[in-house]
């Protein structure tokens, strides 16, 4: 067949790719493809293959055509969990759990990862969420604290951790060039592992059919975060962990400076109960804070989102005052390699299910060609969530963690969980660490921090970690 005439081959995969479009009902996003340049044909024929149209025409009966509403099962409990601070009968058991997880980093049998595809919309920042700068004072990024807490750990274990990070094919060639200019932040480039997760087209809420964001491009978004454990396997990623001998998973996410990317205790109590994957909690603030709690359902460790929890559960209270349903997930967890892998080789299609979004999308009408901007939610996003393959764990044990020692979220651009919020409690934590080794800082009548504070994670990434570190013997009021 060399003897094709030139654009053959190019009118052959235009023939199949619509064939295939046509078979689901969504050929109309090849509308404007003759108008086109060569580049242009070739991007958008590139786009439609990346997409696994099977599933997209599954998803749009089952997702776009109609709602999947939530239903809450007969037996709802709260999850049981291990506290932060051990009960006296707990103690030894937490010793034992701190000392296999200690092993088990320090056998280089546990990896990081980082989800980093998220498309970061609230937050507004121009490009990655990851290149945010984060810190109070030297404004390091978000990818350099982790990457500094990174090296902090593998020089405390004395052992190698590879860090994977999942990035979108929006912004992972932003992400590899970031590393890349700063020189991987000392890392080793080979221990740090990049691939991106997949996309889903967006569809039209009313018609279902697939929206274009240019008349040669489809409006794709990232699969969500529970698409990590689909592309962990299909980028290789998992083959990869084997390869190096890597039997666990911390996984965390891009938007928290102070997260514990390695907790010994909690590598320790998730591996020694045999859990497939495992959670941290943090007790909620107030009834409606908007976190999804840890519940039994029929029995299985599940997330109840915060919008799918009634009212009358969310603010039921024990006799201490407690809140019954009380253990928010903050996305931290610790994922068995084989269990990222069982999900991946189930008969049929990946493991977890979709979760539909209604969501404002501009997109090209069809007929003129012209971008339309909505000022309702028009358009269905598909998303899958991590926590969704809870449930689908044998044994799934939860276990608290401390709200200021590992939770500063940069979710918004003003307000709760945003870049102010995150640094004040980032100083917060500083402050409380240094106060412990007899540092005095300054505060006003009420208590508040006055002033500025910031401990790089090469530093510590803990408080115990000053001990060697020369302090002053009080911190300067005011600073910025
Ligand atoms: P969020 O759910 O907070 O979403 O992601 P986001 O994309 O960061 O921000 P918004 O909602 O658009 O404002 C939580 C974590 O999951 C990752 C994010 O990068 C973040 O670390 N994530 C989310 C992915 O890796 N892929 C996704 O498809 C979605």
């Amino acid at each position: 067949s060399g003897k094709m005439p030139k654009g053959h081959g190019m009118s052959d995969r235009l023939l199949r790719t619509r064939k295939i479009l046509e078979s689901v009902g969504q050929e109309h996003v090849l509308g404007f493809y003759e108008n086109q340049d060569e580049v242009g044909k070739q991007n958008l024929l590139d786009q439609i293959a990346s997409i696994d149209w099977s599933e997209a025409a599954r998803l749009v009966e089952t997702h776009v055509k109609h709602h999947v509403s939530f239903t809450l099962p007969e037996t709802i409990e709260p999850a049981p969990w291990y506290p932060n601070v051990p009960t006296e009968d707990l103690k030894e058991q937490y010793q034992r759990a701190r000392e296999r997880g200690e092993e088990l980093v320090g056998e280089g049998k546990v990896a990081v990862f980082t989800v980093a595809g998220g498309q970061g919309t609230r937050l507004d920042y121009n490009g990655p969420k990851g290149m945010f700068p984060a810190t109070p004072i030297t404004g390091t990024s978000l990818f350099a604290c982790l990457a500094g807490y990174l090296r902090k750990v593998q020089e405390k274990f004395e052992a190698a951790v590879p860090w994977y990070i999942m990035t979108s094919p929006v912004n992972d060639a932003d992400i590899r060039a970031f590393f890349e200019q700063n020189q991987y932040f000392e890392l080793d480039p080979t221990m740090v592992i990049m691939f991106p997760q997949q996309m889903m087209p967006t569809f039209d809420a009313t018609t279902a059919k697939v929206l274009l964001e240019a008349p040669g491009r489809l409006a794709l978004s990232p699969n969500g975060h529970g698409g990590s454990l689909k592309a962990l396997h299909t980028s290789g990623a998992i083959a990869d962990m084997k390869r190096r001998g890597i039997e666990q998973i911390s996984y965390t996410q891009v938007d928290n400076p102070l997260v514990h990317m390695i907790d010994p205790l909690f590598i320790g109590l998730h591996a020694i109960d045999g859990a497939q994957m495992s959670s941290k909690m943090l007790p909620k603030a107030s009834p409606n804070e908007k976190v999804g709690v840890f519940c039994l359902l029929d029995g299985k460790v599940s997330v109840i989102e915060y919008s799918d929890l009634p009212n009358t559960l969310a603010e039921q209270r024990l006799e201490n005052g407690q809140l019954r349903f009380r253990a928010g997930s903050i996305a931290i967890h610790l994922i068995h390699v084989d269990f990222v892998e069982s999900l991946n080789s189930r008969r049929g299609h990946f493991a977890l299910p979709f979760h539909r979004a209604e969501k404002i999308v501009p997109y090209v009408d069809f007929n003129s060609g012209k971008i339309v901007e909505s000022k309702a939610p028009n358009a269905v996003k598909l998303e899958m969530f991590v926590f969704d393959a809870l449930p689908l764990c044998a044994t799934s044990i939860v276990y608290e963690t401390a709200r200021l020692d590992e939770f500063a979220p940069i979710k918004n651009a003003c307000g709760a969980d945003s870049p102010q919020t995150s640094r004040a409690l980032q100083m917060e934590r500083a402050a409380r660490w240094l106060t412990t080794h007899g540092v005095r800082v300054p505060r006003d009548v009420e208590g508040k921090l006055n002033a500025t504070i910031e401990i790089r994670p090469t530093t510590a990434i803990c408080a115990d970690d000053l001990r060697s570190v020369p302090l002053p013997v009080a911190i300067e009021p005011g600073g910025e």
